[in-house]
């Protein structure tokens, strides 16, 4: 399958599952650790009982699966979709996965357990005004005193690497991505957001890219970007500003310039009663 009958924007076959483990690969040469070292992991949970993790938009689980098999932690995969999954026989010991929409109300099971929730580009599958059902849904699903881990795009969305002072750079990308992706309008104010819902200790952080990987960073990215102009051929009235946006990021990289994404954290605490 190629597109999704629920309006997410990327696809979930096997070129989609490959496209995310290598993300997930140049992801973990961006970033130290699976998580944030500022989130004070003594801090959650009681002594000698295994953290509890949650997962959100998990896809084909890559992050749920070496998270659990890094930790004793007891770490569920969430997702809309149960495509990507690994099949049940293979899962770590203290990993599962579980369908779960983040837009729906929250299900009894998952109401206050989590000592940790992560998030890692999940705005594909967000639109323009679910901010406040998210995040009021984050802070539902999480103990008190736990944290969020939130790694997403971030302006300027597609950055830029041109080989020679006279190239031409695609600057369009970068006014349709928020076009297109539409919640990355609010995912922009996202720390904000997020201590106007009661959040404390909110902190952000940008990711670079590491030079010598920028050829792969930049296959990754034309991966996704060509699976989001693929979904969007199906809405004709949707699609012209991208396509071209694209074939310019795309004649960029065929001139010899590289791109790669633009990726920030942010981590907040649901604060103890
Ligand atoms: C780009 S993938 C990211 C996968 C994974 N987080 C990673 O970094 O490798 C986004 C995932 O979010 C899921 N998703 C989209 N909308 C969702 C929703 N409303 N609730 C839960 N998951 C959702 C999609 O099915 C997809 O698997």
């Amino acid at each position: 399958m190629s597109t999704s009958r629920d309006g997410y924007l990327l696809s979930r076959n096997f070129n989609a599952s490959s496209r995310l483990t290598a993300q997930h690969l140049l992801i973990c040469r961006r970033t130290a650790s699976l998580l944030d070292s500022r989130i004070a992991i003594g801090e959650t949970g009681d002594p000698g009982r295994p953290l509890v993790i949650a997962d959100i938009g998990c896809g084909n689980g890559i992050w749920t699966i070496e998270l659990s098999q890094s930790s004793n932690c007891q770490v569920v995969g969430l997702d809309s979709s149960s495509e990507l999954f690994p099949p049940d026989d293979i899962w770590p010991r203290n990993c599962t996965f579980d369908t779960f929409n983040v837009l729906a109300p929250v299900e009894r099971k998952y109401i206050g357990v989590f000592d940790i929730i992560n998030i890692r580009l999940l705005a594909g599958g967000l639109g323009r005004r679910d901010y406040d059902r998210v995040l009021a849904n984050l802070k539902l699903m999480l103990r008190e005193g736990g944290w969020l881990q939130w790694l997403d795009i971030a302006p300027p969305y597609i950055l830029t690497y041109a080989r020679e002072a006279n190239q031409t750079l695609p600057v369009s990308i970068g006014c349709e991505m928020p076009r297109v992706v539409q919640s990355l309008g609010w995912l922009g104010h996202l720390p904000d957001l997020l201590k106007e819902t009661g959040f404390t200790r909110v902190e952000s952080s940008r990711t670079q890219p590491q030079g010598a990987l920028l050829k792969h960073e930049t296959s990754n990215v034309l991966l996704a970007l060509s699976e989001i102009r693929d979904h969007l051929r199906h809405c004709p009235d949707r699609v012209g500003g991208f396509e071209r946006a694209f074939d310019e990021v795309c004649n960029f990289v065929v001139e010899g310039g590289l791109v790669a994404v633009a990726l920030c954290t942010t981590i907040a605490q649901k604060p103890r009663a």
